[in-house]
């Protein structure tokens, strides 16, 4: 008797035809804590919210009669030609949405020529993912996502093993020095399950127990004296080659700091709402970053994620100023759908839906969406 026939890839179900219809498909895929962890936000979800509805109340006014002809996505990033603006942002525990994990991620983004920033807490070997796609001629860039340990050598390690893996930059994220008020998870009684672990920080010793004395702050006279400071970022790029960008910069001044110690790129974002709540949204504060961090560094790459769910909203981005976008959840939802494949639908949805916001605003190439075309709604 032949051995059945290995199960085919599963498929995303044909009604998914939109990012909102992947989400409200994986919330019927994934636990509950699962779901909690994934699609929850801090606190009262306020930034979570406002990240979507910002995008929103920019309206498009297009322009007609333009010709549109050879037109194309593609833009310049850190000295790389992409076939079009969208990364996958960092994520951590992958795994936990699909056993295909990062490595489902990194097939897709390489098919459909997207960037991927692996997450310092991603379930899977950093060495794995880079391997997995790196001689994919038709690739974007691959970079990893740098949460300093407290174990700075640890640290160092992980920035070596990730140049030698042929990551192409470094994004070290800055607004998260602890986690933010993850009231769902806690009211869902999260816990990572067996089998899902950060893959890349095994082997790391726990940070040294403080015995805190009465009074003292488990935050601030524990774990924050590992937090990461400004002097932080210039030891970082002492100790790498790579192109190092900070994520999660929404102030200018901070902008303008970052900008003058050198660094290679700024990621507008709230952490998808993750961290601290009542943040304003991305797309209010992309304007003012980029008009901060290029008054010091003209030609400074920006980029901004958080909410973004459609193609207007890519090109929303782009218009204010972006140099390209990421997007988080989504990837999750797809895995959760349907694996690799779910996760290439996902991006495949966005990028025509780009093309298509594209055509319908008279806009030939991305160089021609400027503030122009935006209007309040
Ligand atoms: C994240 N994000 C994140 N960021 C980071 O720098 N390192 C990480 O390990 C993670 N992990 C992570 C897990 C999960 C489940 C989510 C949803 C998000 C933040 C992420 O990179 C990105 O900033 C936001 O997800 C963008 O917002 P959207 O697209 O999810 O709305
Ligand atoms: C999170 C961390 C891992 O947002 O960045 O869950």
């Amino acid at each position: 008797m032949s051995p059945p026939a290995p199960a085919p890839p599963p498929a995303v179900p044909p009604s998914i035809v939109t990012l909102a219809d992947h989400e409200t498909h994986a919330a019927t895929r994934l636990e509950p804590g699962a779901w909690a962890y994934f699609n929850g936000a801090a606190a009262d979800e306020i930034t979570l919210g406002a990240n979507r509805r910002a995008w929103d109340q920019i309206g498009l006014l297009p322009r007609v009669l333009r010709p549109l002809a050879g037109g194309h996505t593609r833009v310049q990033l850190l000295g790389r030609t992409l076939a079009h603006p969208i990364l996958l942002a960092p994520v951590a525990y992958q795994r936990m949405a699909h056993p295909d994990g990062e490595l489902g991620s990194a097939y897709a983004a390489a098919a459909l020529g997207a960037g991927m920033v692996l997450s310092t807490q991603a379930s899977t070997r950093l060495e794995a993912v880079a391997n997995a796609v790196r001689d994919d001629a038709g690739r974007g860039p691959l970079w990893f996502q740098l949460y300093l340990q407290h174990d700075r050598d640890f640290t160092r390690e992980l920035v070596e093993r990730a140049e030698r893996a042929g990551y192409e930059a470094l994004v070290l994220t800055v607004d998260a020095p602890c986690h933010g008020a993850r009231d769902r998870e806690r009211r869902a009684a999260f816990r990572l399950p067996a089998g899902v672990s950060a893959a890349n920080l095994l082997g790391m010793l726990p940070p040294p127990e403080v015995a805190l004395a009465p009074g003292q702050s488990a935050l601030f006279d524990g774990l924050l004296h590992h937090a990461p400071t400004w002097a932080d970022v210039q030891w970082l790029q002492s100790v790498t080659r790579l192109p190092v960008l900070l994520k999660g910069v929404l102030h200018p001044d901070d902008a303008r700091e970052a900008a003058s110690l050198g660094v290679a790129g700024l990621i507008v974002s709230n952490h998808g709402g993750r961290t601290l709540d009542t943040t304003p949204a991305t797309a209010r504060q992309l304007p003012l970053v980029v008009e901060a961090a290029r008054a010091v560094q003209p030609t400074m790459p920006v980029l901004v994620d958080g909410g973004i769910r459609r193609g207007t909203d890519v090109l929303k981005a782009m218009a204010l100023g972006a140099s390209a976008v990421l997007v988080g959840r989504p990837i999750v939802h797809g895995l959760a759908n349907a694996g690799a494949a779910g996760v290439a639908h996902v991006l495949r949805l966005l990028r025509d839906e780009l093309e298509i916001a594209m055509a319908l605003t008279g806009c030939a190439t991305l160089a021609d969406a400027s503030p122009a075309l935006l209007v309040p709604r």
